[in-house]
């Protein structure tokens, strides 16, 4: 398998920690996670203190075969107050953070915002103006310049969720709940902000490869032959997946897709259009994009949606919590025969397969495919059991292996694979509790702990093809765990 990598990934707000230090300026996170006591339910300090220990997070990745490191630059470090004035401070840690993996033979990939605009640009109003992506563009343009070593670079991640964070589920500023006008809006100026980013990064002839995580969960009928399941399917997909996801690689949005978005939108007393002046700089950036990134966790299953909205997220991991309602759209179902996460994700390594042929068939883009993101969140406690065997996980990704191998042997090109996370860190909506890591992080002293994942994983990435399986049980006994 020449070109095809393995490596982890994390994102600086739910790694770094340090708020505080080196003049770092509050992104759009800080007020809602400390200060808002409606909201707050956790404490985004430390995370995992990456932005101080990235050495120890390093070294381990070396020891464990990982090839490819995906991290982010926090916008807010480099330009703490406003989009000219360089914290240089911030500038000097990220080349050590950068320096200290390429030294040792791993290959950064860098994401310029992971959820996190900087609290000056959200006071703008983030990107729900259109004006504002000149400002993204200054600080694109300041890191692909400064950061000359780092050869794989991607623009923003998963532009739908951070929309619908802001503009559908109310967690984030302006906290709009079920507006699917300022979706769009923001999807599309975040879309437009991705292409002008690629476009600027080859017209400067920057040396490197960019590409874009796309968050992209297959929404699929619950009976394939109920025509009222197909059709929540067809429409949610095309909300959900589609209206990103087709311009970026096709450069432009097709007649169905935009009919079946506006059969919804309607109902939200809103018609999306997109612009011509636009259409040329996505079209552009369609092909001057180097490769896409594919985050993909679950499939949801739908069925005809109730006229009430419902919109209840399982953040304790508590089964049986979730429960999502979109009038017009879409109903979430529970297919009994799969399993599912703690956290009501069903899964469904197929769905990945499916993303794939999306990509490459439905929307006939030949471009190479990174899987960006994939992994399993767990409840995981060192205080009841002195070595994790997270078997639920290696099996998770052992399964996605399989499908992945499946589609590299059918042709597709699947370059890299990033799991989430490198080690255990802080998530948006569900604190500490839900761990991800091949490394187990103790909060309190900040000390890592192989998973038995990580054992895995180096016994894997010794192998020639990721279907090779792994004896859980020899491997258990030659560590003597
Ligand atoms: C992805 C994000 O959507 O999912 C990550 O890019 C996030 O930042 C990951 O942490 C897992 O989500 P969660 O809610 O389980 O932490």
């Amino acid at each position: 398998m020449q070109k095809f990598k393995l490596g982890t990934a994390t994102a600086a707000f739910q790694c770094e920690g340090h708020l505080e230090t080196d003049g770092r300026g509050k992104c759009i996170w800080d007020d809602v996670l400390l200060n808002d006591k409606s909201i707050a339910k956790y404490n985004p300090e430390p995370a995992s203190d990456f932005y101080k220990s990235f050495d120890v997070d390093i070294k381990l990745a070396k020891e464990y075969g990982i090839e490819v490191f995906r991290l982010s630059i926090a916008w807010s470090r480099i330009f703490p107050t406003d989009a000219s004035t360089v914290n240089k401070k911030a500038v000097e840690q990220y080349h050590k953070m950068f320096k200290a993996m390429i030294e040792k033979g791993i290959i950064p990939n860098v994401t310029l915002h992971h959820f996190d605009s900087p609290q000056w640009f959200v006071e703008k109003g983030d990107f729900l103006s259109k004006e504002n992506i000149d400002d993204f563009l200054v600080f694109a343009e300041f890191c692909f310049k400064e950061f000359s070593e780092i050869k794989y670079w991607s623009t923003l991640n998963e532009i739908n969720a951070y929309s619908g964070q802001k503009n559908i589920s109310a967690a984030l500023p302006p906290y709009f709940r079920l507006e699917y006008g300022h979706f769009f809006k923001q999807q599309y100026n975040m879309v437009l902000a991705h292409a002008k980013t690629v476009n600027l990064f080859k017209k400067l002839k920057i040396d490197g490869e960019i590409g874009v995580p796309c968050s992209v969960s297959p929404m699929a009928p619950l009976d394939e032959n109920n025509p009222d399941d197909v059709l929540a399917s067809d429409r949610a997909n095309a909300v959900s997946n589609w209206s990103f996801v087709e311009p970026i690689t096709t450069g432009g949005y097709s007649q169905e897709t935009l009919k079946l978005i506006n059969s919804v939108l309607k109902n939200y007393d809103f018609i999306f259009e997109p612009q011509e002046k636009d259409l040329k700089e996505i079209h552009q950036a369609a092909k001057n994009l180097d490769w896409v990134g594919i985050n993909y966790y679950f499939t949801t299953f739908v069925t005809k949606a109730d006229a009430d909205f419902d919109f209840t997220i399982n953040s304790t991991g508590e089964k049986g919590k979730s429960k999502f309602n979109v009038p017009w759209l879409w109903k979430t179902a529970i297919r009994p025969d799969l399993k599912y996460t703690h956290w009501d994700w069903a899964i469904y390594p197929e769905g990945l397969g499916h993303v794939v042929k999306w990509i490459s068939e439905k929307f006939n883009c030949k471009l190479p495919i990174h899987i960006t993101e994939n992994g399993y969140g767990d409840l995981e406690d060192m205080t009841k059991t002195p070595f994790i065997k997270d078997y639920d996980r290696i099996q998770y990704i052992q399964d996605h292996f399989d499908v992945i191998q499946k589609l590299i042997d059918e042709g597709e090109k699947i370059e890299h694979y990033y799991l989430w996370s490198h080690m255990d860190m802080f998530s948006w909506t569900n604190g500490y509790n839900k761990r991800y890591g091949l490394f187990y992080v103790d909060f309190e002293t900040q000390k890592r702990y192989e998973k038995l994942s990580a054992y895995w994983w180096l016994e894997k990435s010794k192998q020639d093809r990721l279907d090779e399986k792994v004896d859980l049980k020899e491997l258990e006994k030659k560590l003597g765990k």
